[in-house]
This record gives C-alpha cells, sequence and structure tokens, in this order.
C-alpha cells in the first residue's frame, strides 16, 4: 500500500465526516503494520472547540481496539495534518504520513520532519 493509495482511502472516507460548521471535510486511513485499517473523519460540535480532527479520530479508533504505538504503520490524510495531530502523529510513533497537498501533489513525511524535536513526557 503506497502513501498515495491510503490518501485515496481517507479521500472516500471524508464523505462521512460530520463537519457542519466548518463545512471542511477531512479524512483520515490508518494502516497497522498486520494490514488492517482504521478510518477517521473530524467529527465537529456546536461548541467548536469541543470538535476532534480526522486523524485523532481515526487513531482513537485503533487504540480502542487495542492497538498501541509501533502497532501503526502508516496514515494517510486528504489535508495536511495541524499542529495537534503531528504531536499525536509523534507518539503513535507512525512510520510515513502521506496526504494530499492543496496543489493535488502527495507529500510523505516521517512523523519526526512534521515535528522536529517532538516532546515527550520526561521519563
Ligand atoms: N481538521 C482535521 O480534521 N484535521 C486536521 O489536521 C486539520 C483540521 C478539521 C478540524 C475541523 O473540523 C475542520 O478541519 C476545520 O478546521
Amino acid at each position: 500500500m503506497t502513501g498515495e493509495e491510503l490518501v485515496i482511502r481517507a479521500e472516500a472516507a471524508a464523505a462521512n465526516a460530520y463537519a457542519p460548521y466548518s463545512n471542511y471535510l477531512v479524512g483520515a486511513s490508518v494502516l497497522t503494520r498486520d494490514g488492517r485499517f482504521f478510518d477517521g473523519v473530524n467529527v465537529e460540535n456546536a461548541a467548536y472547540p469541543l470538535g476532534i480532527c480526522a486523524e485523532r479520530t481515526a487513531i482513537a479508533k485503533a487504540a480502542s481496539e487495542g492497538l498501541r504505538p509501533g502497532d501503526l504503520e502508516a496514515i494517510g490524510i486528504n489535508a495536511s495534518p495541524c499542529g495537534g495531530c503531528r504531536q499525536w502523529l509523534h507518539e503513535w510513533q507512525f512510520e510515513l504520513v502521506a496526504f494530499r497537498r492543496e496543489d493535488g501533489s502527495i507529500a510523505e513525511y516521517s512523523p519526526a520532519a512534521l515535528l522536529p524535536d517532538g516532546w515527550d513526557l520526561p521519563t
């Protein structure tokens, strides 16, 4: 599964976004190391700050099924991930983050490239 194929899955998932306030439909598709997919969408709320991004929905679905950081290989998104989601991508130790740029091209990065010197809880 290439990054572009994952982005195409994310674009299909975006049709289920619940985004009545922004009308900005976001989809994310997570590929696990054992070959499963967890798709997510943004879910907004009338109390605007309570909305959740597509990436976090997809990762939370995987977490709910028992997956843990290191179990998630790649994620495709139909938009560039926001700063908060970049911290989630760092936490979950993805190998590959692929997304569709505004110009239609596919971007492929590691979480470290998207969040240099990422923060971890000091032990
Ligand atoms: N959004 C995402 O789902 N992921 C991102 O990485 C960027 C922003 C959503 C949140 C909100 O529902 C809408 O896009 C507009 O900000």
